[in-house]
């Protein structure tokens, strides 16, 4: 079939103009079956002991939502909640600086105006990390011969040392990168030290606990190679 555009505008008219839909089922609807459970049938669901006026909703859901202030305080009546099977053993806060960054146990002076903040929490008994860290100020690529540019790395302030540990590099712009996850070991950092054997070969977050200031985390980027910011965990 052909249409003038003239017509074609009168049907879009025409067609917004009468939103209804004109349509009986054969038989009727009064002889369509719903499937249990929906629809016409509903009034066949019994109200439960009590009527549907005392039913508890679980806290959070439902006919109680008011009760939860919106703080975040629980109420009163409110059950504990189960034991998490999540912990830390520890956590460190790292504020990361260009300052800090060394080749060997020379300062380099990292990348001017960039900061990096690692909050990392460790569950030593399962060797887990979880990290979330955040970079201001980063320029340039990500840049390293690790599988990743953003590491915990072992030595003492003012000293080099091998990456033990290696994180999805953040992900932003330069006001703001971010990264975060959990890993557990084996590690991996795709570096491999002067035995051959890949520099995350062996390592338990546990060393870092029983040493904190013996770690440092860091980020590697293309204009500050050996090092964009770095921070002692202790
Ligand atoms: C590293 O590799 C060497 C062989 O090159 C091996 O003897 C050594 O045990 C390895 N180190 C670790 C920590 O597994
Ligand atoms: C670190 O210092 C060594 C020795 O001075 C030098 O050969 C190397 O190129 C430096 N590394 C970087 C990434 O600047």
């Amino acid at each position: 079939m052909k249409y003038s555009t003239a017509a074609t505008a009168l049907l879009i008219s025409a067609a917004a103009a009468a939103p209804t839909i004109d349509y009986t089922p054969p038989g009727g609807w009064e002889s369509i079956k719903y499937p249990d459970g929906t629809g016409e049938n509903l009034h066949e669901y019994p109200a439960p002991p009590g009527g549907w006026e005392n039913v508890k909703y679980p806290p959070g859901t439902g006919e109680n939502l008011p009760y939860y202030p919106p703080t975040g305080e629980a109420p009163k009546d409110c059950p504990a909640p189960p034991a998490s099977p999540f912990k830390f053993t520890s956590t460190y806060h790292v504020v990361a600086t260009p300052d800090q960054v060394v080749n060997g146990t020379t300062p380099t002076g990292g990348l001017e105006g960039a900061q990096g903040f690692y909050d990392l929490g460790i569950n030593s008994d399962l060797d887990l990390i979880c990290w979330s860290i955040k970079l201001t100020g980063f320029r340039g690529d990500y840049s390293s011969p690790a599988d990743t540019a953003t590491h915990i790395h072992e030595a003492a302030f003012g000293a080099s040392g091998p990456p033990r540990i290696a994180f999805p590099n953040p992900v932003g712009n330069e006001q703001e990168a971010v990264s975060y996850g959990c890993q557990v070991g084996p590690f991996v950092t795709g570096l491999e030290g002067p035995d051959g054997n890949d520099t995350g070969l062996g390592f338990k977050v546990a060393e870092i606990e029983a040493n904190p200031a013996g770690f440092f985390a860091d980020v590697h980027s293309s204009l500050a190679v050996p090092g964009a910011v770095r921070g002692q965990l202790a």
